[in-house]
């Protein structure tokens, strides 16, 4: 049985909201352990031999599902995948309905995204199983922050005092808000930069600056993590055109060269390539997209092990 050190404070993963310090460190902690482990020849540990998890996806993803994957085989758990598109709920099952008749098959771990904000907290109350939150609407995406930190730390050596602009569409964005939560945790300077239209009003409670004029806000930062524009959520124009968006808020290689220093972007994907980023950019070497989505394995292995643990 794992020590107290080296338990979760929470059973679920629900958001970064829930986590403590103690919790942050000891996920990146572990993850640079799998890390090593994945970068390995043989990549697979026993850890979780004993555990069944289903992932269920009730919106599209390309990263994060193939990530909670291979992280679950990486860790030799039994795995079942359900996406919402191919299933009963288009025939009017609710979601306790289709968890519980998962849960019936004696699953240990259910990895959920779903596009209601909430989704994940109402699904824990109701249901015995361990739940992780893979998105959940607008509100969080915690191991997308947690591999972002991972990520800074493994560039940087730390995150505390690192200055992190978070650029574009915040306002629908569940990777800006546990991206600040967990920044801010760890003790970064955040700053967030867009459109007023696209900047929540509310944001300065969170303890982060905020900025419209995009090359003051890379000449600040450290790193600049770009958002996408989150069309499928706006029900409503926030600007006029992507073009007039991309011209004022798209990240290209002149504007880069341009700043006194060179800093690092990120992005969590998916990539609208010219829109918020150019490709000339997205490829450059200042780039870390792609160790970003390499080290999403590590860190979601790591909050697989250590929740199986803290059920123990
Ligand atoms: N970053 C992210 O959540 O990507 P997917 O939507 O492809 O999972």
């Amino acid at each position: 049985m794992a020590n107290q050190e080296q338990r979760l404070s929470t059973k679920h993963l629900l958001g970064i909201k829930e986590l403590t310090i103690h919790d942050i460190e000891l996920i990146l902690e572990t993850a640079k352990n799998f890390k090593d482990v994945i970068n390995r020849p043989i990549k697979k540990v026993p850890s979780l031999r004993d555990i069944t998890i289903a992932n269920i996806f009730f919106e599209n993803s390309t990263r994060t599902k193939l990530s909670f994957e291979l992280a679950e085989k990486r860790l030799s758990a039994d795995t079942i995948n359900f996406a919402a598109s191919s299933s009963s709920v288009s025939k009017g099952e609710t979601l306790i309905d289709t968890v519980n008749n998962i849960l019936a098959m004696k699953v240990d771990m259910v990895v959920m995204r779903h596009p209601y904000a909430g989704a994940g907290v109402f699904l824990s109350k109701h249901i015995k199983a361990q739940i992780i939150n893979a998105g959940d609407g607008a509100h969080e995406h915690p191991t997308q922050a947690l591999l972002d930190a991972f990520s800074i730390r493994e560039k940087f050596g730390e995150v505390a005092g690192k200055k992190i602009a978070i650029i574009g569409d915040v306002l629908h964005s569940r990777v800006a808000l546990s991206n600040i939560l967990c920044l801010k945790k760890l003790g970064a300077e955040v700053l967030v930069c867009g459109p007023t239209t696209l900047i929540p009003k509310y944001i300065g409670a969170l303890g982060v600056k905020v900025e419209h004029d995009l090359l003051k806000a890379l000449n600040w930062c450290d790193v600049a993590n770009m958002l996408r524009i989150q069309l499928e959520r706006q029900e409503t124009k926030f600007f006029p055109s992507l073009r007039e968006y991309s011209m004022n808020y798209g990240l290209n290689k002149q504007i880069l060269d341009s700043i006194d220093k060179e800093i690092i972007v990120m992005h969590p994907g998916p990539i609208n390539r010219g829109v918020e980023i150019t490709s000339d950019v997205a490829d450059s070497k200042q780039s870390i997209i792609l160790n970003q989505v390499e080290n999403g394995v590590a860190v979601r292995m790591a909050v697989l092990y250590l929740l199986a643990n803290q059920s123990s």
